[in-house]
């Protein structure tokens, strides 16, 4: 069974990930996709993510799906709110039907040392020196992760992920929940997000309801 992960967050939000170990055509046999996608390994991983949104919620309406400018997958009634993330041979997706929702996984690599200082405020480069249980590489892709979620939940694009997603003190375990603020011109979202870490892979998911 390739299914990795699911955790069902209430009645209207559940979220999988997906261990990709099928072939392209199990996927494309009943999963619509609207754009063409020529690498072979980034068109599964596109296939996976959309075919958890029906997997989560059986009537989910693929047929119904467009893509913004920002490239945000959404619907236009919002009868489910989504996000999708892939990474290596996983998918993820999480979906809601009254929740705006973002989602990220990734696989931790050291290269994230070297663009820490762009995407991480100086408090959150202090709240690093803490951290002792892990090492360096995996809590910064664990914030990482908890920014790229953060940025699909808001899905509108033009996000200084320094200044504008703000994580608050954190003390990291092997899942947990950090206070994160999402902050637009002098307004302040504050924004739950959970996080949990598997063995060789991250996993970060906002879920709220308000927007500026
Ligand atoms: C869009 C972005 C979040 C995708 O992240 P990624 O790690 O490359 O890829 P993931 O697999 O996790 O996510 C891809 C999915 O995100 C979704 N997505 C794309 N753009 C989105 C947006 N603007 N809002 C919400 N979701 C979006 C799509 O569903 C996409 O999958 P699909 O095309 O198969 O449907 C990322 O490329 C990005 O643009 N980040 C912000 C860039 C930035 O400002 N960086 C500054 C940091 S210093």
């Amino acid at each position: 069974m390739p299914l990795f992960y699911q955790q069902d967050i209430n009645d209207t939000t559940r979220l999988a990930i997906w261990k990709i170990e099928e072939a392209e055509s199990f996927f494309s046999s009943t999963v619509p996709i609207q754009r063409e996608i020529t690498h072979p390994h980034k068109r599964l991983q596109h296939y996976a993510g959309r075919y958890l949104l029906r997997y989560l919620f059986p009537d989910f309406p693929y047929e119904e799906i467009l893509i913004a400018d920002t490239k945000k997958p959404y619907l236009p009634y919002e009868q489910y709110h989504f996000s999708i993330s892939h990474c290596g041979d996983y998918a993820a997706a999480i979906v809601s039907s009254n929740k705006r929702v973002g989602i990220d996984i990734e696989i931790p690599k050291d290269r994230i040392l070297n663009i820490r200082h762009k995407f991480l405020h100086p408090e959150e480069l202090n709240s690093l020196l803490s951290q002792t249980t892990y090492t360096y590489s995996q809590v910064l892709t664990i914030l990482w992760c908890a920014k790229e979620a953060m940025y699909k939940w808001w899905g509108w694009g033009l996000v200084d992920f320094k200044e504008m997603l703000r994580i608050g003190e954190f003390n990291l375990q092997a899942e947990g929940v950090m206070s994160t603020r999402f902050i637009k011109d002098s307004i302040q979202i504050p924004l739950p997000l959970h996080y949990k870490q598997f063995e060789k892979l991250c996993l970060a998911w906002v879920m709220n309801e308000n927007t500026l």
